[in-house]
């Protein structure tokens, strides 16, 4: 770029540097870059490194009155993946993939976690004893009052947006990844024994590395809505 074409860049951009404007254009960047992966190389692995930042994504994701109700199964054994494969939609992705991360939730609120949680909460930040009770009082009120099956959709609301950290995660991290809810909820809490834990899957994410003969929609346009019928202005 010529001076006078960067300065005419920087001026239309609110003074920002070349530097800071590909900053801020990153993480759409990362986002046009992914896809839903339909097919991976089952010979290559994803770094531990890589996926402990996806897991940490995953961690940091706010969540409702701070409960994180969930938790995140990490599936690396093929053992286990292969036992998976049946009740999955996609079952190449299942079986080949490097990791599954299985997103699982409480299956229901009660007033014990949501003591244990603000309790912790009261101690790491230092607080009296009691600094959340009439909150937490509230929150008991709502959760008693609605059904299990409320509870846990309410609770699945708030994987779904830690799965959304983990996907922007491992596409900054340019990991192959495809979310995915067509698999058996049955049979993944079966495998994974996650009655026992208290816990009922949601949906899960395949990571790996794709492999480009076989991940047929890899070549294919995104398509979303234009953005004037997206939004709605008031
Ligand atoms: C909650 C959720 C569930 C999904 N379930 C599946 C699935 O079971 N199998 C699959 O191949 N893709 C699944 N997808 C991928 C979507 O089909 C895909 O994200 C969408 O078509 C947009 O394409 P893109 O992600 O490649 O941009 C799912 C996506 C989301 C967000």
């Amino acid at each position: 770029m010529t001076c006078v074409k960067q300065a005419r860049f920087i001026l239309k951009n609110n003074h920002k540097t070349k530097q800071e404007i590909r900053a801020t254009m990153a993480l759409l960047e990362d986002f046009n870059w992914r896809h839903a992966v339909k097919a991976f190389d089952p010979t290559k692995k994803v770094s531990q490194e890589n996926i402990d930042k996806i897991i940490e994504a995953a961690r940091l994701a706010p969540t409702s009155s701070g409960l994180q109700p969930f938790r995140l199964l990490v599936v690396e054994s093929q053992e286990v993946k292969d036992k998976l494969v049946e009740g999955a939609l996609n079952p190449d992705c299942m079986r080949e993939c490097s990791h599954v991360l299985i997103f699982a939730g409480w299956k229901d609120y009660s007033d014990q976690k949501v003591d244990e949680v603000y309790d912790r909460t009261t101690e790491k930040r230092g607080l009296p004893q009691g600094r959340f009770s009439s909150y937490t009082d509230k929150l008991k009120e709502i959760f008693n009052n609605q059904s299990t099956q409320e509870n846990f959709e309410h609770i699945a609301r708030q994987a779904y947006i830690a799965m959304g950290f983990a996907l922007a995660q491992a596409a900054e991290l340019r990991v192959d990844s495809c979310p995915a809810e067509g698999f058996s909820t049955d049979l993944v809490d079966e495998v994974l024994e996650l009655d026992k834990q208290g816990l009922k899957s949601i949906a899960l994410i395949y990571v790996g590395v794709a492999d480009p003969e076989r991940d047929w929609i890899a070549p294919m346009a995104k398509v979303r809505n234009a953005t004037e019928e997206f939004v709605i202005k008031y």
